[in-house]
């Protein structure tokens, strides 16, 4: 945990954006894997960290704008849990840690809300992603789990969402940490890339590395020498010379949440081939291009397409790509190879925020999502600001079954060489991801230097 004064601050900072009424915060119970003793790993919801900081089960949180208090509900350990689990800290001390003074029974949250709505006062809640959670409040609000999303309080939504997509130093410590432990999953897949060894076996080791350095993987690892499947998960491959592996992984503070999220792409056996040094080095260009280009006030929406950009260009050299750069990216032609967004907001979600509503975080009213394939995926479109930690993401795919269906369609043919894309249907995929600050006059890359470029990653991997 951060120290105390963090957590009040934030919750401070919170009270000055709401005019009235209660917020509920409840935070994570265990979730059952195959039994309901035997549960997945714990994982706290990050917004309950975010304000209260406290990582285990069956807690919840108040904060009650009318009369200023703040109120952590949850239950000392009884000599059951002593047996099972050991001594444990009480609810008084925990709240301490947080800033809390008031501290009650888990019992008096339900009691709490009941008394807020039988006083007809504003009741904020976020749009509860958990099924546990949506009873949970369901049974207590007194609304169908199915209308929880639109009863979630907008202005709570835009609140958090000011607060947390500003990040402090000592957030930025934290992620960074977490990238540092991604450099040790990426240089570690990358020596273990050659020929004969199975996916799984790599997959499994940079998450060991995860959980031996610093916590759980921030989402599922994605690692796969069929890159062409965006968030491939199948890990049952044996590496093949002439393929490429995209390893897209990271992990999170198991103390604090933030996490890092980085990807790299490497040749199988540690050797690029003329034509994947030639699409690796397109992305790469998009990649750095970008990441030039980052200050605050530029809307992301526009490095997205500066980067579509340089990816379109560099396609039109290889044959790839024909006709007007500029007209291409504005008709979405682009999109056939690089269907997906820029990147996204990072903190203590790997898509920070992400179960509020991605349109909250990554839009506003100046900057409306746009609705063409490609650039709808987006899911950072508004304008930079200093301290926003954002993934610089792009990728270039050959996704066989969206060529057939482009070539057949005759989809952007003025821009595509489709004859020519027909004959990479065998290459796969490569992404480049970097973790981003966005600083008062620029921006800075996140933690230690991965390997990057095809000299860089060559070294890494000879043997
Ligand atoms: N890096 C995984 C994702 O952004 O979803």
């Amino acid at each position: 945990m951060f120290k105390p004064e963090t957590y009040s601050h934030r919750r401070n900072a919170l009270r000055n954006e709401l005019k009235g009424g209660i917020i509920l915060f409840p935070g994570n119970t265990e979730a059952a894997f195959n039994y309901p003793a035997n549960t997945y790993h714990f994982r706290q919801d990050s917004t309950f960290s975010y304000f209260f900081g406290i990582n285990q089960p069956d807690l919840a949180g108040i904060m009650d704008l009318d009369n200023g208090n703040d109120i952590l509900f949850g239950n000392d350990a009884d000599m059951d849990d002593i047996i099972w689990m050991g001594p444990q800290p009480s609810i008084a001390d925990r709240g301490r840690l947080a800033g809390i003074v008031h501290t009650k029974p888990l019992s008096g949250f339900e009691q709490y809300i009941k008394e807020a709505l039988a006083g007809g006062r504003p009741v904020h809640f976020l749009p509860p992603y958990r099924g546990e959670t949506k009873i949970l409040l369901s049974a207590m609000l007194g609304i169908p789990v199915n209308e929880l999303k639109a009863a979630a309080s907008a202005d709570l939504i835009r609140g958090i969402v000011m607060l947390r997509c500003i990040k402090s130093e000592e957030e930025v410590k934290e992620i960074e940490k977490m990238v540092d432990v991604a450099y040790l999953m990426h240089t570690t897949a990358m020596k273990m890339a050659h020929p004969g060894i199975v996916e799984q076996e790599i997959a499994g080791t940079v998450e060991g590395i995860a959980l031996a350095k610093a916590g759980p993987v921030s989402f599922p690892v994605i690692l796969s020498m069929d890159g062409q499947t965006l968030h491939n998960h199948y890990h049952g491959n044996t590496l093949t010379e002439g393929r490429m592996l995209v390893v897209d992984t990271g992990c999170e503070s198991v103390e604090t949440l933030y996490a890092s999220d980085i990807t790299r792409t490497v040749p199988v056996g540690g050797k690029f081939s003329r034509r994947q040094k030639e699409i690796y080095e397109i992305v790469l260009r998009a990649n750095t291009e970008a990441i030039k280009a980052i200050k605050p006030g530029i809307p992301y929406r526009q490095i997205h397409l500066l980067a579509a950009s340089v990816i379109t260009e560099g396609l039109k050299e290889l044959g790839l790509m024909k006709g007007d750069v500029e007209e291409a990216v504005k008709q979405g032609a682009h999109a056939m190879f690089f269907p997906h967004g820029l990147g996204h907001m990072l903190g203590m979600d790997v898509h920070d925020l992400e179960n509020v509503g991605e349109n909250f975080v990554g839009y506003d009213e100046e900057t409306v999502r746009s609705e063409q394939f490609g650039t709808a995926f987006l899911r950072l479109g508004r304008k930079l600001q200093p301290g926003f930690v954002l993934t610089v993401e792009p990728g270039i795919y050959f996704i066989p079954a969206l060529i057939d269906l482009w070539k057949a369609e005759g989809r952007c043919a003025d821009f595509i060489n489709f004859d020519k894309a027909e004959t990479y249907k065998d290459f796969g995929g490569i992404r480049i991801e970097d973790d981003v600050l966005v600083t008062e006059t620029g921006c800075r890359v996140l933690g230690t230097p991965i390997p990057k470029t095809v000299a860089e990653i060559e070294a890494m991997m000879a043997r």
